[in-house]
């Protein structure tokens, strides 16, 4: 079928053409909005689940759903060994540009106070730069400039806050990739959210990251488990899965056999970056409406190589021959289903004495690649990495 009319959109937080499944989230998330406008207590919320599985877009949507109710909304994606200064001060510059206070004066203090949060430098004085924020009123001092960064985040984050409550709105900060953020900025984000729920500031972070990110929190600050809301955003159970296709599908009219669609979810396993990569291609080779199983067998192995290239090569030639070396073993323990293994046992099949296989392991979680949901036990952080290495040994 006509391949420009092709609906489907893998891709790294690309807005699907269909948001399936997700109302549950999207409701959740309305009501908290609602709470905190008017003073509630509410957690902040944190997304985790596996790559993939739709933790961008949902934060991308849930901000939309921020901005429609008046919000000021600002977004950091979380990268290793960078410090959050700077793009908290960019993301909280969004914000306040969105709330549009009426008083000028008002506005332009907070501003002030951003604008020194964002010029201070780090503790070691490293950035050294000529960086500007892009904030066209003087610094302040005295306030968010300590160089102490949960001082600093408490400071403005609180005076952010003042400016939406007086508009009876609120504030709200999305972090991606939040298993990213560095140790003292984890501890700063939660001292800042416990701080301003105490205060019932109108401020949340709605945070999105892998499935260890609760245990990154809770080394952090052993009170984040009463202080974040945990919601695990996991692949779309069958009917989502098959709105996923046909919703988008229909308004082409364009629709899909039964049969087609089992086959579509036996494939893909209602992984939603899978629903959109089989769906793309079993669009391109399908001759007419309905779309067929004959269809979907044509298209499953052709959509297999590209994921074979782009979703899983691109990350396995990210590792180094040590980290391969160890993800095979973890491959082979693990089965196809990808089951989580104990390191113990990926020492025990290599041969190796555990601690000398830390180092892989470690740079491996650093990449993103495995994580460590419980102590001792490691998996992919990659819906069916396991079964891809399997079929690919090296
Ligand atoms: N609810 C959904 N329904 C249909 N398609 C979806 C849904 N959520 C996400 N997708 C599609 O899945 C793909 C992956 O989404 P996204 O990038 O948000 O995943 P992610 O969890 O952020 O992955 P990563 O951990 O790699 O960042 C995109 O192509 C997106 O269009
Ligand atoms: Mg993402």
């Amino acid at each position: 079928m006509d391949p420009v009319r092709n609906p489907y959109a893998p891709g790294a937080g690309q807005r699907p053409p269909e948001l399936a499944g997700r109302d549950d989230e999207l409701s959740a998330f309305d009501v908290v909005l609602e709470r905190i406008a008017h003073g509630r207590p509410e957690r902040s919320l944190v997304l985790t689940g596996l790559r993939g599985v739709g933790k961008t877009v949902l934060l991308n949507q849930l901000r939309s759903a921020a901005i429609g109710r008046g919000w000021g909304t600002g977004k950091i994606e979380a990268r290793p060994d960078q410090s959050l200064r700077r793009p908290v001060s960019s993301a909280l510059h969004m914000a306040l540009r969105e709330l549009r206070h009426p008083d000028q004066e008002s506005m332009e203090a907070v501003l002030g106070v951003l604008k020194a949060f964002a010029l201070r430098q780090t503790a070691d004085g490293k950035v050294r730069d000529r960086w500007q924020p892009g904030i066209d009123v003087p610094a302040s001092s005295g306030r968010a400039d300590s160089g102490d960064m949960e001082i600093d985040l408490v400071e403005l984050l609180s005076d952010a806050a003042g400016l939406a409550a007086d508009v009876g709105r609120g504030v709200a900060l999305f972090i991606d990739e939040m298993q990213d953020v560095q140790a003292d900025d984890v501890s700063a984000i939660c001292a800042a959210c416990h701080e301003l729920s105490q205060q019932g500031a109108p401020l949340i972070v709605v945070g999105a990251g892998l499935p260890h990110l609760p245990a990154v929190l809770s080394a952090s600050k052993s009170y984040s488990e009463r202080l974040f809301r945990y919601l695990r955003i996991d692949r779309l159970d069958r009917p989502a899965a098959d709105r996923a296709l046909l919703a988008p599908a229909e308004r082409e009219e364009v629709t899909f056999e039964p049969a087609a669609l089992d086959a579509l979810y036996a494939a893909a396993d209602g992984y939603p970056y899978f629903v959109q990569a089989y769906g793309k291609v079993t669009w391109d080779v399908a001759a007419a409406s309905p779309i067929t199983a004959a269809d979907v067998a044509v298209a499953a192995p052709v959509a297999e190589a590209e994921l074979a290239v782009g979703f899983f090569g691109s990350r396995y030639d990210r590792a180094t021959p040590a980290e391969r070396e160890y993800m095979h073993a973890m491959a082979e323990l693990g089965g196809p289903n990808g089951s989580a293994v104990a390191t113990s046992e990926v020492a025990v099949s290599l041969g190796r004495k555990p601690a000398s296989l830390s180092p892989a392991r470690d740079s491996l979680i650093k990449k993103g690649l495995v994580y460590s949901a419980e102590r001792g036990q490691i998996a992919f952080t990659v819906p069916h990495f396991g079964r891809y290495l399997l079929s690919h040994p090296d």
